[in-house]
């Protein structure tokens, strides 16, 4: 699946890209049928699966039920990444096959959401003549206008970013949901400007959800049975709301404070960490509450010091493994993953060996991985040459791949023997005799299931075998 540009595990189903989208769906949650219905399928980043969760909401309340028969669908949907040349092609295919549905039931609508969308716009209409609705990811809320302007025939077009909108007040339909783990968007948007990224481009601006209508969220989750959730944001550190009553401020680390109190018995993840902006009062909440978890994504981009200025990350190899020795001083229990890019603009040998050597000294459990892929319109295709042999990049690639494998592999082999707490997300892949959990490290566990036991409840597994991408284990008596 990974063959040009392999990812390590394919665990998490973030910038899995060339994976076939996930369909939602949950038949609880179906407003009453009989009337029109969506298919959606999603791709790219954790924040676009969440959006396509709003984007059910928001059409659930105009009556669309979902379907996953993409042929009984009157709408269909496809929210989409632009982060790798790879993941646009990938949509482009989907495009085409459901044109032909298209062919065959007349009358159906298609649509572009989320990143694509925003790059592309109008020029989406023209290239695929079959999209009637292209719709960036802030305005998700003129859908169902937008849907009502296509049956007319007309093209149904908007791609206005906001500086404001969150869909704080949007409660999301959960769609093909496990019932125990679930995303909450905290903030949208990006001001970085990582010189390779189309982030801040597709998602406009950063800002921040209102903190209650977050803890309200997570609380209503708990009330219906889950026991995880992942606060989601571009970047979660930058973080901060501001009471309009109060006029008083909310940072990450307080936002965090504020969740793990919703219940000890649920789980609070985060994701993406910014090397630049994690904070020790961050490690230090995550150290009062056993229920954050103990693992942060953060990603590095490059080892070397003049690769990681020309990618604007706006710290250098001393400062990231500076906060790295933080985390493990004040988490000693902490898991560390990574993003890594190989071959960006100009990179040389020697500074691609500059990489190799952060993952060791940061000890990364798990990456995602890729070889630079140059984005029209971003600060390093405007102002750097993409000079790096496709050859090359690949090489690095595999590389970085090979290593980071022997890490994961060596991470997981010093967990045999010891006992985590796992919370059961369900069957496992391979049999229905079986659990899968994850451990507060992210790890995915599979073990024996035992009578009593169901998905949603805590149990100690022992840690028994290990591969570099899963632990077996037995529940521990
Ligand atoms: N080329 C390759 N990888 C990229 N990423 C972002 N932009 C690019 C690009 N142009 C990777 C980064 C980021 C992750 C989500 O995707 O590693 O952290
Ligand atoms: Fe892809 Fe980035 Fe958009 Fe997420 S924010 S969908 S990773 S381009």
């Amino acid at each position: 699946m990974y063959d040009d540009n392999p990812t390590l595990s394919g665990i998490r189903k973030e910038i899995d890209e060339e994976k076939q989208g996930e369909v939602f769906f949950r038949e609880q949650t179906l407003p009453e049928d009989g009337g029109r219905h969506f298919y959606i399928e999603s791709y790219g980043c954790q924040m676009n699966f969440s959006d396509s969760e709003i984007v059910a909401s928001i059409l659930a309340e105009v009556g669309f039920s979902p379907t996953r028969e993409v042929e009984r669908a009157d709408l269909i949907l496809i929210n989409t990444c632009s982060i790798r040349e790879k993941a646009e092609e990938t949509v482009r295919k989907r495009l085409r096959i459901f044109d032909q549905v298209k062919s065959r039931r007349p009358g159906t609508l298609v649509g572009v959401l989320g990143c694509m969308a925003e790059r592309l716009k109008a020029k989406l209409l023209e290239e695929e003549k079959l999209v009637d609705l292209v719709v960036g990811p802030d305005a998700y809320r003129d859908l169902p206008a937008l849907v009502s302007t296509a049956e007319e025939g007309d093209k149904g077009i908007n791609v206005f970013l906001s500086r404001e909108e969150t869909y704080a007040d949007i409660s999301p339909l959960r769609l093909d949901s496990n019932g125990v783990t679930a995303f909450i968007s905290i903030m949208r948007g990006c001001d970085n400007m990582c010189s390779f990224c189309v982030v801040p481009f597709t998602r406009g601006r950063e800002r921040s959800r209102n903190a209650f209508s977050i803890v309200a969220e997570a609380t209503d989750l708990h009330r219906n049975g889950y026991r995880e959730v992942t606060l989601l944001g571009q970047n979660v550190d930058s973080y901060k709301w501001e009471n309009p009553e109060t006029g008083a401020v909310v940072n990450f680390a307080e936002l965090l404070e504020m969740v793990a109190q919703v219940d000890p018995g649920l789980r609070v993840r985060f994701s993406t960490s910014h090397p630049k902006d994690i904070t020790d009062e961050v490690l230090h909440t995550m150290a009062r509450h056993d229920n954050i978890c103990k693992y942060i994504h953060l990603p590095v981009q490059s080892g070397n010091s003049r690769i990681l200025e020309l990618m604007n990350r706006t710290y250098d190899r001393e400062w990231y493994l500076e906060r790295v020795r933080a985390i493990y001083r004040i988490l000693p229990e902490c898991a560390i993953s990574s993003d890594i890019i190989t071959g960006f603009c100009s990179e040389t040998e020697d500074e691609h060996q500059d990489t190799l050597s952060i993952m060791e000294l940061a000890n990364y459990s798990m990456s995602y991985m890729f070889y630079y892929s140059e984005r029209p319109g971003t600060p390093a295709a405007r102002k750097l040459t993409d000079d790096v042999s496709m050859e090359a990049k690949k090489r690095r690639l595999q590389d970085v791949i090979r290593l980071q494998n022997q890490l994961s592999f060596r991470h997981n082999q010093a967990d045999i023997g010891k006992t985590f707490e796992v919370l059961i997300e369900g069957d496992s892949k391979r049999s229905d005799e079986e659990f899968k959990g994850r451990n507060s490290q992210n790890k995915m566990i599979v073990f024996p299931k035992t009578p009593g036991l169901k998905p949603g409840e805590y149990v100690r597994v022992r840690v028994l075998e290990a591969t570099s991408a899963t632990l077996l284990g037995v529940v521990e008596k």
